[in-house]
Protein backbone atom coordinates (compact mmCIF):
# COMPACT_ATOMS: atom_id res chain seq x y z
CA UNK A 1 0.00 0.00 0.00
CA UNK A 2 1.39 3.39 -1.28
CA UNK A 3 1.49 6.62 1.49
CA UNK A 4 -0.70 8.65 0.33
CA UNK A 5 -2.95 5.62 0.94
CA UNK A 6 -1.83 4.70 4.41
CA UNK A 7 -2.20 8.46 5.34
CA UNK A 8 -6.16 8.37 4.04
CA UNK A 9 -6.29 5.15 6.10
CA UNK A 10 -5.43 6.86 9.15
CA UNK A 11 -7.14 9.69 9.25
CA UNK A 12 -9.97 7.67 8.39
CA UNK A 13 -9.77 6.14 11.26
CA UNK A 14 -8.72 8.73 13.52
CA UNK A 15 -12.46 10.26 12.21
CA UNK A 16 -13.71 6.97 13.25
CA UNK A 17 -12.48 6.52 17.19
CA UNK A 18 -13.20 10.39 17.39
CA UNK A 19 -16.97 10.06 16.42
CA UNK A 20 -17.19 7.41 18.79
CA UNK A 21 -15.81 8.96 21.21
CA UNK A 22 -18.83 11.46 21.06
CA UNK A 23 -21.33 9.04 20.47
CA UNK A 24 -20.46 7.54 24.01
CA UNK A 25 -20.49 10.29 25.44
CA UNK A 26 -23.43 11.70 24.26
CA UNK A 27 -25.91 8.82 24.84
CA UNK A 28 -26.87 7.21 28.13
CA UNK A 29 -27.16 3.53 27.51
CA UNK A 30 -27.06 1.19 29.94
CA UNK A 31 -24.13 -1.18 30.23
CA UNK A 32 -24.87 -3.74 27.56
CA UNK A 33 -26.03 -1.22 25.30
CA UNK A 34 -22.69 1.02 26.10
CA UNK A 35 -20.83 -2.45 25.70
CA UNK A 36 -22.52 -3.41 22.21
CA UNK A 37 -21.78 0.10 20.97
CA UNK A 38 -17.83 -0.48 21.78
CA UNK A 39 -18.06 -3.73 20.17
CA UNK A 40 -19.30 -2.39 17.15
CA UNK A 41 -16.69 0.19 16.87
CA UNK A 42 -14.07 -2.50 17.76
CA UNK A 43 -14.74 -4.32 15.03
CA UNK A 44 -15.30 -1.49 12.50
CA UNK A 45 -11.92 0.16 13.08
CA UNK A 46 -10.17 -2.71 13.44
CA UNK A 47 -12.20 -4.45 10.24
CA UNK A 48 -12.73 -7.58 12.47
CA UNK A 49 -15.07 -10.34 12.36
CA UNK A 50 -16.07 -11.12 15.81
CA UNK A 51 -15.71 -9.78 19.02
CA UNK A 52 -16.17 -10.62 22.67
CA UNK A 53 -16.27 -8.70 26.31
CA UNK A 54 -14.92 -11.29 28.69
CA UNK A 55 -15.69 -9.79 32.34
CA UNK A 56 -13.91 -11.14 35.42
CA UNK A 57 -15.59 -12.43 38.88
CA UNK A 58 -13.29 -11.58 41.66
CA UNK A 59 -15.12 -14.20 43.22
CA UNK A 60 -14.33 -17.11 41.82
CA UNK A 61 -11.02 -15.97 40.04
CA UNK A 62 -12.78 -16.96 35.88
CA UNK A 63 -13.69 -14.64 33.13
CA UNK A 64 -17.09 -14.84 31.52
CA UNK A 65 -18.30 -13.74 28.05
CA UNK A 66 -20.82 -10.89 29.14
CA UNK A 67 -21.14 -9.90 25.30
CA UNK A 68 -20.31 -12.17 22.41
CA UNK A 69 -20.98 -12.45 18.74
CA UNK A 70 -21.63 -15.16 17.11
CA UNK A 71 -22.76 -16.85 20.76
CA UNK A 72 -26.16 -16.40 21.10
CA UNK A 73 -27.00 -17.33 24.72
CA UNK A 74 -24.79 -19.26 25.16
CA UNK A 75 -21.39 -18.22 27.64
CA UNK A 76 -18.00 -18.95 27.82
CA UNK A 77 -16.46 -19.08 31.57
CA UNK A 78 -13.02 -20.08 31.58
CA UNK A 79 -10.43 -19.57 34.87
CA UNK A 80 -7.90 -16.59 35.28
CA UNK A 81 -4.54 -17.67 34.02
CA UNK A 82 -6.00 -20.05 31.39
CA UNK A 83 -6.82 -19.78 27.59
CA UNK A 84 -5.63 -16.52 25.67
CA UNK A 85 -8.12 -14.56 27.26
CA UNK A 86 -7.22 -15.98 31.01
CA UNK A 87 -3.30 -15.01 30.00
CA UNK A 88 -4.28 -11.95 29.14
CA UNK A 89 -6.28 -11.03 32.21
CA UNK A 90 -3.27 -12.58 35.04
CA UNK A 91 -0.81 -10.85 33.16
CA UNK A 92 -2.21 -7.41 32.00
CA UNK A 93 -0.60 -7.93 28.70
CA UNK A 94 -2.21 -7.49 25.27
CA UNK A 95 -1.71 -10.48 23.37
CA UNK A 96 -1.51 -10.32 19.50
CA UNK A 97 -1.94 -13.41 18.24
CA UNK A 98 -0.95 -14.51 14.30
CA UNK A 99 -2.49 -17.94 14.08
CA UNK A 100 -4.68 -18.96 16.61
CA UNK A 101 -4.37 -22.77 15.89
CA UNK A 102 -0.53 -22.70 16.32
CA UNK A 103 -0.55 -21.54 20.16
CA UNK A 104 -0.73 -23.87 22.93
CA UNK A 105 -2.30 -21.30 24.76
CA UNK A 106 -5.43 -21.25 22.36
CA UNK A 107 -8.20 -23.81 23.76
CA UNK A 108 -9.87 -25.03 20.60
CA UNK A 109 -13.30 -26.38 22.20
CA UNK A 110 -15.06 -23.06 21.80
CA UNK A 111 -14.81 -23.35 17.77
CA UNK A 112 -15.73 -26.63 18.05
CA UNK A 113 -18.77 -25.67 20.07
CA UNK A 114 -19.73 -23.09 17.78
CA UNK A 115 -18.41 -24.58 14.24
CA UNK A 116 -16.31 -21.00 14.22
CA UNK A 117 -12.91 -20.97 12.70
CA UNK A 118 -10.38 -18.40 14.99
CA UNK A 119 -7.76 -17.69 13.13
CA UNK A 120 -6.22 -14.29 14.21
CA UNK A 121 -6.87 -12.88 17.56
CA UNK A 122 -6.01 -9.77 19.82
CA UNK A 123 -6.54 -9.76 22.95
CA UNK A 124 -6.87 -6.92 25.62
CA UNK A 125 -6.85 -6.28 29.19
CA UNK A 126 -9.55 -3.86 30.77
CA UNK A 127 -8.13 -2.05 33.45
CA UNK A 128 -9.41 0.66 35.94
CA UNK A 129 -8.00 3.73 36.26
CA UNK A 130 -6.40 1.70 39.57
CA UNK A 131 -4.69 -0.76 37.34
CA UNK A 132 -6.92 -3.03 38.33
CA UNK A 133 -8.30 -5.78 35.74
CA UNK A 134 -11.66 -5.77 35.04
CA UNK A 135 -11.74 -8.12 32.30
CA UNK A 136 -10.78 -8.47 28.83
CA UNK A 137 -11.84 -7.28 25.38
CA UNK A 138 -11.24 -9.47 22.60
CA UNK A 139 -11.38 -9.22 18.80
CA UNK A 140 -11.23 -12.09 16.16
CA UNK A 141 -9.94 -12.73 12.11
CA UNK A 142 -9.02 -9.15 10.89
CA UNK A 143 -10.17 -9.44 7.30
CA UNK A 144 -7.64 -8.03 5.72
CA UNK A 145 -3.83 -9.81 7.54
CA UNK A 146 -3.04 -10.03 10.43
CA UNK A 147 -3.72 -7.28 13.31
CA UNK A 148 -0.77 -4.54 13.87
CA UNK A 149 0.88 -2.41 16.49
CA UNK A 150 -1.12 0.34 15.15
CA UNK A 151 -4.68 -1.94 15.89
CA UNK A 152 -3.03 -2.65 19.10
CA UNK A 153 -2.82 0.97 20.64
CA UNK A 154 -6.71 1.15 19.20
CA UNK A 155 -8.21 -1.84 21.06
CA UNK A 156 -6.05 -0.76 24.28
CA UNK A 157 -7.94 3.02 23.71
CA UNK A 158 -11.48 0.70 23.35
CA UNK A 159 -11.29 -1.35 26.36
CA UNK A 160 -10.02 1.46 28.67
CA UNK A 161 -13.57 2.91 27.85
CA UNK A 162 -15.10 -0.28 28.26
CA UNK A 163 -13.56 -0.86 31.92
CA UNK A 164 -15.02 2.61 32.60
CA UNK A 165 -18.47 1.76 31.13
CA UNK A 166 -17.74 -1.28 33.79
CA UNK A 167 -16.87 -0.13 36.55
CA UNK A 168 -19.43 2.57 36.83
CA UNK A 169 -22.19 0.58 36.31
CA UNK A 170 -20.93 -1.94 39.08
CA UNK A 171 -20.78 1.40 40.81
CA UNK A 172 -24.16 2.03 40.28
CA UNK A 173 -25.05 -1.75 40.93
CA UNK A 174 -23.25 -1.53 44.59
CA UNK A 175 -25.29 1.84 45.35
CA UNK A 176 -28.42 -0.20 44.22
CA UNK A 177 -27.94 -2.99 46.94
CA UNK A 178 -26.78 -0.79 49.34
CA UNK A 179 -29.88 1.02 49.46
CA UNK A 180 -31.58 -1.87 48.67
CA UNK A 181 -30.25 -3.79 52.06
CA UNK A 182 -30.91 -0.82 53.91
CA UNK A 183 -34.50 -0.49 53.04
CA UNK A 184 -35.29 -4.50 53.55
CA UNK A 185 -33.36 -4.38 56.86
CA UNK A 186 -35.64 -1.11 57.83
CA UNK A 187 -38.78 -3.73 57.53
CA UNK A 188 -37.42 -6.52 58.84
CA UNK A 189 -36.97 -4.81 62.14
CA UNK A 190 -40.63 -3.49 61.74
CA UNK A 191 -41.07 -8.06 61.43
CA UNK A 192 -39.14 -8.77 64.22
CA UNK A 193 -41.63 -6.66 66.70
CA UNK A 194 -44.30 -8.82 65.74
CA UNK A 195 -43.75 -12.50 64.73
CA UNK A 196 -47.63 -13.21 63.41
CA UNK A 197 -47.67 -10.28 60.68
CA UNK A 198 -43.56 -10.67 59.67
CA UNK A 199 -43.25 -10.92 56.16
CA UNK A 200 -46.05 -8.86 55.57
CA UNK A 201 -44.08 -5.85 53.40
CA UNK A 202 -41.99 -8.89 51.88
CA UNK A 203 -45.62 -10.20 50.68
CA UNK A 204 -47.17 -6.57 49.11
CA UNK A 205 -44.19 -6.06 47.73
CA UNK A 206 -44.15 -9.36 45.65
CA UNK A 207 -47.91 -8.56 44.78
CA UNK A 208 -47.65 -5.04 44.13
CA UNK A 209 -44.49 -5.58 41.61
CA UNK A 210 -47.27 -8.11 40.26
CA UNK A 211 -49.63 -5.46 39.47
CA UNK A 212 -47.60 -3.32 38.31
CA UNK A 213 -46.04 -5.78 35.70
CA UNK A 214 -49.65 -6.33 35.04
CA UNK A 215 -50.09 -2.26 33.87
CA UNK A 216 -46.84 -2.46 32.20
CA UNK A 217 -45.08 0.17 34.47
CA UNK A 218 -41.52 1.20 33.21
CA UNK A 219 -38.34 -0.39 35.50
CA UNK A 220 -38.18 3.14 36.97
CA UNK A 221 -41.67 3.06 37.76
CA UNK A 222 -41.67 -0.66 39.42
CA UNK A 223 -38.48 0.37 41.49
CA UNK A 224 -40.55 3.14 42.92
CA UNK A 225 -43.59 0.82 43.60
CA UNK A 226 -41.45 -1.62 45.18
CA UNK A 227 -39.35 0.35 47.28
CA UNK A 228 -42.59 2.28 48.24
CA UNK A 229 -44.45 -1.35 49.33
CA UNK A 230 -41.26 -2.70 51.53
CA UNK A 231 -41.67 0.41 53.33
CA UNK A 232 -44.96 1.14 54.03
CA UNK A 233 -46.00 -0.14 57.09
CA UNK A 234 -42.43 1.48 58.45
CA UNK A 235 -44.68 3.70 60.68
CA UNK A 236 -45.72 0.60 62.85
CA UNK A 237 -42.43 1.31 64.31
CA UNK A 238 -44.32 4.03 66.73
CA UNK A 239 -46.75 1.73 67.90
CA UNK A 240 -46.88 0.49 71.28
CA UNK A 241 -46.47 -2.96 72.06
CA UNK A 242 -49.55 -3.40 73.41
CA UNK A 243 -51.36 -2.46 70.31
CA UNK A 244 -49.41 -4.09 67.56
CA UNK A 245 -49.23 -7.26 69.13
CA UNK A 246 -52.74 -7.74 70.86
CA UNK A 247 -53.79 -11.30 70.75
CA UNK A 248 -57.50 -10.01 69.99
CA UNK A 249 -59.56 -7.43 68.26
CA UNK A 250 -58.64 -3.47 69.34
CA UNK A 251 -60.58 -1.11 70.86
CA UNK A 252 -61.79 1.85 69.02
CA UNK A 253 -59.30 3.88 70.77
CA UNK A 254 -56.37 1.67 70.03
CA UNK A 255 -57.24 1.24 66.47
CA UNK A 256 -57.11 5.10 66.19
CA UNK A 257 -53.52 5.16 67.64
CA UNK A 258 -52.98 2.25 65.30
CA UNK A 259 -54.17 4.20 62.17
CA UNK A 260 -51.54 6.74 63.14
CA UNK A 261 -48.67 4.51 61.71
CA UNK A 262 -49.34 5.84 58.17
CA UNK A 263 -48.13 9.35 59.41
CA UNK A 264 -45.40 7.82 61.38
CA UNK A 265 -44.61 6.23 58.10
CA UNK A 266 -44.49 9.24 56.15
CA UNK A 267 -42.84 11.36 59.10
CA UNK A 268 -39.89 8.36 59.57
CA UNK A 269 -39.09 8.19 55.48
CA UNK A 270 -39.30 11.99 54.71
CA UNK A 271 -35.95 11.94 56.78
CA UNK A 272 -34.35 9.76 54.15
CA UNK A 273 -32.44 11.58 51.77
CA UNK A 274 -34.09 10.14 48.41
CA UNK A 275 -32.75 10.87 45.13
CA UNK A 276 -34.99 12.84 43.01
CA UNK A 277 -37.12 10.48 41.03
CA UNK A 278 -37.39 9.00 44.56
CA UNK A 279 -38.62 11.67 46.11
CA UNK A 280 -42.77 10.59 45.60
CA UNK A 281 -41.68 7.20 47.93
CA UNK A 282 -43.00 8.85 51.42
CA UNK A 283 -46.16 10.34 50.48
CA UNK A 284 -47.22 6.44 48.04
CA UNK A 285 -46.11 4.72 50.93
CA UNK A 286 -48.01 6.74 53.65
CA UNK A 287 -51.01 6.53 51.78
CA UNK A 288 -52.13 2.75 51.82
CA UNK A 289 -54.52 3.37 53.30
CA UNK A 290 -56.82 6.10 51.88
CA UNK A 291 -59.79 5.06 49.84
CA UNK A 292 -61.15 6.25 46.51
CA UNK A 293 -63.95 7.29 48.04
CA UNK A 294 -62.18 9.91 50.88
CA UNK A 295 -63.24 7.61 53.96
CA UNK A 296 -59.63 5.97 54.28
CA UNK A 297 -56.88 7.92 56.45
CA UNK A 298 -54.76 10.03 57.42
CA UNK A 299 -55.69 12.47 54.84
CA UNK A 300 -59.24 11.27 53.35
CA UNK A 301 -58.13 12.09 49.98
CA UNK A 302 -60.45 11.14 47.14
CA UNK A 303 -59.66 8.79 43.81
CA UNK A 304 -56.66 10.68 41.88
CA UNK A 305 -55.26 12.50 44.80
CA UNK A 306 -54.24 9.46 46.44
CA UNK A 307 -51.00 8.74 44.38
CA UNK A 308 -51.47 5.74 41.87
CA UNK A 309 -48.97 3.54 43.25
CA UNK A 310 -50.59 3.90 46.84
CA UNK A 311 -54.36 2.59 45.41
CA UNK A 312 -51.96 -0.86 43.72
CA UNK A 313 -50.29 -0.74 47.20
CA UNK A 314 -53.75 -0.65 49.30
CA UNK A 315 -55.91 -3.66 47.29
CA UNK A 316 -52.16 -6.16 47.99
CA UNK A 317 -52.20 -4.69 51.81
CA UNK A 318 -55.70 -6.03 52.17
CA UNK A 319 -54.95 -9.21 50.12
CA UNK A 320 -52.38 -10.22 52.59
CA UNK A 321 -53.89 -9.12 55.58
CA UNK A 322 -57.17 -11.36 54.66
CA UNK A 323 -55.08 -14.15 53.48
CA UNK A 324 -52.82 -14.20 56.54
CA UNK A 325 -53.39 -15.53 59.99
CA UNK A 326 -54.03 -12.45 62.71
CA UNK A 327 -54.06 -12.95 65.86
CA UNK A 328 -57.25 -12.46 66.42
CA UNK A 329 -58.71 -14.59 62.96
CA UNK A 330 -57.22 -17.49 60.81
CA UNK A 331 -57.16 -16.82 57.25
CA UNK A 332 -60.09 -15.76 55.68
CA UNK A 333 -61.90 -18.17 52.80
CA UNK A 334 -60.35 -17.46 49.81
CA UNK A 335 -63.86 -16.68 47.95
CA UNK A 336 -64.33 -14.27 51.17
CA UNK A 337 -61.11 -12.25 50.56
CA UNK A 338 -62.08 -12.06 47.15
CA UNK A 339 -65.59 -10.85 47.47
CA UNK A 340 -64.15 -8.38 49.71
CA UNK A 341 -61.83 -6.56 46.87
CA UNK A 342 -64.47 -7.00 44.53
CA UNK A 343 -66.99 -5.64 46.57
CA UNK A 344 -64.73 -2.85 47.66
CA UNK A 345 -63.98 -1.91 44.02
CA UNK A 346 -64.94 1.54 43.48
CA UNK A 347 -65.56 2.38 47.07
CA UNK A 348 -62.02 2.10 48.31
CA UNK A 349 -59.82 0.46 45.73
CA UNK A 350 -59.30 1.94 42.62
CA UNK A 351 -61.12 -0.53 39.84
CA UNK A 352 -57.77 -0.63 37.70
CA UNK A 353 -55.59 -1.95 40.18
CA UNK A 354 -58.60 -4.51 41.45
CA UNK A 355 -58.99 -5.19 37.82
CA UNK A 356 -54.75 -5.67 37.47
CA UNK A 357 -54.65 -7.46 40.43
CA UNK A 358 -57.13 -10.14 39.49
CA UNK A 359 -55.31 -10.79 36.08
CA UNK A 360 -52.27 -12.32 38.60
CA UNK A 361 -51.52 -16.06 37.33
CA UNK A 362 -52.69 -18.73 40.54
CA UNK A 363 -49.20 -19.70 40.91
CA UNK A 364 -47.76 -16.11 41.57
CA UNK A 365 -50.31 -15.75 43.76
CA UNK A 366 -49.86 -18.92 45.67
CA UNK A 367 -45.99 -18.05 45.52
CA UNK A 368 -46.77 -14.51 47.26
CA UNK A 369 -49.43 -15.94 49.88
CA UNK A 370 -47.18 -18.31 51.30
CA UNK A 371 -43.60 -15.82 50.79
CA UNK A 372 -41.91 -15.28 54.36
CA UNK A 373 -44.66 -17.81 56.01
CA UNK A 374 -43.71 -21.86 54.39
CA UNK A 375 -39.59 -22.06 54.65
CA UNK A 376 -38.50 -23.31 51.34
CA UNK A 377 -42.09 -23.40 49.45
CA UNK A 378 -42.40 -25.16 46.55
CA UNK A 379 -45.40 -25.18 43.58
CA UNK A 380 -45.83 -29.23 42.44
CA UNK A 381 -44.97 -29.40 38.80
CA UNK A 382 -48.32 -31.41 38.64
CA UNK A 383 -49.89 -28.26 39.92
CA UNK A 384 -47.97 -25.63 38.18
CA UNK A 385 -49.47 -25.81 34.67
CA UNK A 386 -52.53 -25.08 35.80
CA UNK A 387 -52.00 -22.65 38.11
CA UNK A 388 -50.08 -20.70 35.47
CA UNK A 389 -53.17 -20.88 33.01
CA UNK A 390 -55.36 -19.68 35.50
CA UNK A 391 -55.77 -16.11 37.26
CA UNK A 392 -56.91 -14.88 40.07
CA UNK A 393 -60.54 -13.53 37.99
CA UNK A 394 -60.89 -17.25 36.96
CA UNK A 395 -60.65 -19.11 40.47
CA UNK A 396 -63.49 -16.33 41.69
CA UNK A 397 -65.54 -16.61 38.64
CA UNK A 398 -65.22 -20.54 39.35
CA UNK A 399 -66.14 -20.33 43.20
CA UNK A 400 -68.67 -17.72 42.88
CA UNK A 401 -70.70 -19.87 40.45
CA UNK A 402 -70.89 -23.21 42.97
CA UNK A 403 -71.54 -26.07 40.81
CA UNK A 404 -68.06 -26.96 39.50
CA UNK A 405 -66.87 -29.01 36.28
CA UNK A 406 -64.64 -31.86 36.87
CA UNK A 407 -62.18 -29.24 34.75
CA UNK A 408 -62.99 -26.24 37.63
CA UNK A 409 -62.29 -28.49 40.09
CA UNK A 410 -59.21 -29.75 39.03
CA UNK A 411 -57.73 -25.99 39.50
CA UNK A 412 -59.91 -25.47 42.78
CA UNK A 413 -58.06 -28.20 44.37
CA UNK A 414 -54.77 -27.04 42.95
CA UNK A 415 -55.21 -23.71 44.66
CA UNK A 416 -56.24 -25.14 47.68
CA UNK A 417 -53.21 -27.60 48.24
CA UNK A 418 -51.21 -24.05 48.76
CA UNK A 419 -53.84 -21.88 50.61
CA UNK A 420 -54.13 -21.05 54.19
CA UNK A 421 -50.92 -23.22 55.13
FE1 LIG B 1 -50.68 -0.19 57.02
Amino acid sequence: MGEIENLIKERERLHALLDFGHKVSMKILNLDDLLKLIMAEARNILNADRCTVFIRDFDTNTLWSKIADGLGKREIRLPVGKGIVGVVAATGKILNIKDAYSDSRFDIETDRKTGYRTKTILSSPMKNKDGEILGVFQVLNKKDGTFNEEDEKILSLLSRQAADAIENAFLYEEQKKMFESFIETLSYALDRRDALTAGHSRRVTYFSVKVGEKLALSPKDLEILKYSSWMHDLGKIGVRENILAKPGKLTDEEFEKMKQHAEYTREILEKIYFKKEYKSIPLIASSHHENIDGTGYPGKLKATSIPFFSRIIAVCDVFDALTSKRHYRQPMPILGVLGILKNDTGKKFDPLCVEAFFKISLCDIVRGINLGKVENFVVYSQDEKILNENTLEDLFLILKSGDLTPGQNEIVSAFMKYYGK
